[in-house]
């Protein structure tokens, strides 16, 4: 007899036998792409610790969806950075807020790109948590329930100016339920929610933080985000948003949670996203930029990779990027 019997790589012999028997492909379908809009007009401010991420004013937030719509990609995260910080996170839920005004903008100027709004306070609150502290707090320890009624709030005047979908973010115990039932009150029956259900405590947000000036100014983010050692409380942490009416779960940040999108794949059959956090995107992007990658391929891969452990849908600053290599 001849060894080995099976040879694995007969169907890797060529182009064409790969392309057939290719389990994972990622499309732009898959793709959703984040955005922070500032105050002001004509603004454009690299994010220093993210090359290629801009603060944008909204009238080139409008100018990006549109483009973004026209790579084909199917939707937008919008964070917003206010004016002003107050320990109510006014600018979260105000009717005039700049997150409002960047989704009436986009909504009026590309009606089919789906504006999907982040739902937190710590972009608005002037200590940086994701929602209110007992007067003289310094350790960042957020009320919970008192809080659930400022994101009622704000998913509320975010549906008003014309979201798509709800994001919230801040890992607030019941805050599906919460907003579920402020958005059906107002009439928001439709309007589909896409938790961050479970979201870790990562370093790999210091980035973001830059770009969207949230980094707590004191404390830190432990108490309400999990912790990156726990794998089995995901599954609590998704059964829990699930009861509560969520529609679309997220797991983040990715990359060091493969094994977390996949488990929460197995136990639910709702559509799983996973967000490609900005320390993996400026990770990525300084090898690349220090020609020590191929910036193409490692993100192809990264992408499809996310898709493999079970992400339908991949939160991304490669978004762009990866619409145009998956067009050529
Ligand atoms: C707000 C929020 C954060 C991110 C998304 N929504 C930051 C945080 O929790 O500090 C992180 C996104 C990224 O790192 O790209 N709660
Ligand atoms: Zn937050």
């Amino acid at each position: 007899m001849k060894f080995p019997a099976y040879r694995a790589r007969r169907l890797r012999s060529h182009p064409q036998l790969r392309r057939m028997v290719r389990e994972t492909v990622l499309t732009t379908n898959d793709l959703i792409y984040p955005l922070f809009a500032v105050p002001g007009s004509g603004i454009a401010n690299e994010v220093r610790s993210m090359p290629g991420v801009y603060q944008l004013s909204v009238d080139k937030i409008v100018e990006e969806a549109k483009q973004v719509y026209d790579l084909g990609i199917p939707a937008i995260i919008l964070f917003g950075i206010p004016a002003d910080k107050d320990t109510d996170a006014t600018g979260a839920w105000h009717d005039h807020g700049i997150v409002q005004l960047a989704a009436t903008k986009v909504k009026e100027a590309v009606p089919d790109l789906i504006v999907i709004v982040d739902t937190c306070l710590c972009e608005y609150t002037s200590h940086g948590h994701c929602g209110y502290l007992q007067v003289g707090d310094l350790t960042g320890r957020v009320l919970n329930d008192p809080t659930l009624e400022l994101l009622k709030k704000t998913a509320v005047s975010q549906v008003n100016a014309g979201a798509d979908i709800i994001a919230p973010s801040g890992m607030m115990d019941g805050f599906v339920q919460a907003i579920r039932q402020g958005l059906d009150q107002a009439g928001y029956e439709d309007t589909p929610i896409l938790s961050y259900a479970a979201k870790y405590a990562s370093a790999y947000y210091g980035p973001f933080r830059d770009a969207a000036e949230s980094t707590p100014q004191f404390g830190d983010r432990r108490t309400y985000q999990m912790d990156p050692g726990n794998g089995r409380e995901a599954l609590t942490e998704i059964a829990l948003d699930i009861a509560e009416g969520a529609d679309m779960l997220m797991v983040k940040p990715a990359l060091a949670y493969m094994d977390i999108i996949w488990r929460v794949k197995q136990a639910t059959h709702l559509p799983v996203a996973a967000y490609n956090v900005s320390g993996e995107y400026s990770m990525l992007k300084a090898a690349a930029l220090n020609g020590w990658i191929d910036e193409e391929r490692v993100v192809m891969e990264t992408l499809t990779g996310f898709k493999r452990a079970g992400a339908d849908l991949i939160l991304t600053y490669h978004a762009k990027d990866a619409a145009r290599w998956l067009d050529t």
